[in-house]
């Protein structure tokens, strides 16, 4: 595929270091104290509800906003202080913010130019985001999409390390969701770090390795989406079995917490492999037995009802990069 030559294959160690990051207008505190360490190799969802800071957050890290207190360091430095930005940081923060009399062409040629980016990561940014058949129309006549690819396009043409796109989904088709999903992926696995804000939950569940959210400027949880399946008090494992009532006291017995739900049972404190050696020692048939993972809206309500703290774990990750 055309990407594979396209993204560097050189060892990506950059580190993006977010210290009590902190941005108020007037009285009202749009980020709050935020710490957070955005590693290499992953993708790296940023929810939140609107106006919950994450467009500030992405802002304060390419130094369009400054903090009113904290700070962000790449590699142990500030990012405008970096000689070539665009090999650094790529960013997509708003997609109207393109000239619209320009062409796609045009415009990347522009930003290439500036940047010192050779010529030929023009046709190949406009060839991985599909824009080569539209590349020489005026941006003017493009969808939010289109302009979307555009802004991914124009977020890659340095090749840079650390990718950080807000809510880049907007205005996709289902066409452009899969893409970008697939693309998310690739660059993580090539050592890139991809940050993708969202305020939808379900677009981040299925690409991200990390989800970080906040709500009001504040950190709210920030792990793993395995850690968050196994905390999530809305995970567990549902069975179907020929004898239900057997089954249940049994489990019981082990210790699990179970549940009457449909035509089987919840089941939580057991992982499915000890359920099927369970229902095997007592000569159960089961007839389901499926791992339910919470949706990232489950997840939402527990941790805004109190129901669950997932920010200690994440503060044990951060430990980690130190
Ligand atoms: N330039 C600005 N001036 C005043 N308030 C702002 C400005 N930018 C953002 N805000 C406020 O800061 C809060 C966070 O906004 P934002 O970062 O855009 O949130 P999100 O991207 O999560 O929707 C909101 O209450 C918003 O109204
Ligand atoms: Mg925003």
């Amino acid at each position: 595929m055309a990407l594979i030559t396209t993204i560097s294959q050189r060892k990506v160690m950059q580190l993006i270091k977010l210290a009590n990051l902190t941005k108020k207008y007037g009285s009202k505190t749009a980020v709050d104290h935020l710490n957070l360490v955005l590693a290499p190799g992953s993708v790296i969802g940023f929810l939140g509800p609107n106006g919950s800071g994450k467009s500030t957050t992405m802002k304060m890290i390419i130094s369009l906003v400054r903090p009113t207190f904290g700070n962000v360091v790449v590699d142990g430095k500030t990012y405008r202080d970096f000689p070539e930005p665009a090999k650094r940081i790529g960013t997509l923060i708003d997609p109207s913010a393109l000239d619209k009399n320009l062409t796609a062409k045009q415009h990347l040629s522009i930003l290439a130019t500036a940047a010192n980016i050779p010529p030929r990561r023009i046709d190949e940014m406009l060839q991985i985001t599909g824009l080569d058949r539209v590349q020489n129309k005026k941006v003017k006549t493009y969808s939010l999409g289109m302009k979307q690819r555009l802004g991914v396009a124009t977020a890659l043409l340095g090749d840079p390390d650390t990718v950080i796109l807000d809510e880049p989904f907007n205005g996709m088709d289902v066409d452009g969701i899969k893409w970008l999903r697939g693309l998310f992926k690739q660059l993580a696995k090539s050592g890139k770090c991809v940050v993708v804000s969202s305020h939808l939950m379900s677009e981040i569940q299925a690409v991200a390795d990390r989800v970080v959210i906040i709500g009001q400027g504040r950190l709210l949880a920030d792990m793993t989406m395995d850690e968050m399946n196994r905390r999530s008090l809305s995970s567990y494992i549902y069975i179907e079995a020929n004898d239900l009532d057997k089954i249940k006291r049994v489990l019981l017995k082990k210790q699990a917490i179970v549940q009457p739900s449909k035509s089987g049972l919840k089941v939580r404190n057991l992982d499915a492999k000890e359920i099927g050696k369970i229902a095997l020692e007592n000569q159960i048939i089961l007839h389901e037995l499926t791992k339910v993972n919470p949706s990232l809206e489950d997840v939402f309500t527990e941790i805004t009802d109190g129901k669950a703290d997932y920010v200690a774990k994440g503060v044990i990750m951060h430990e980690k990069f130190d």
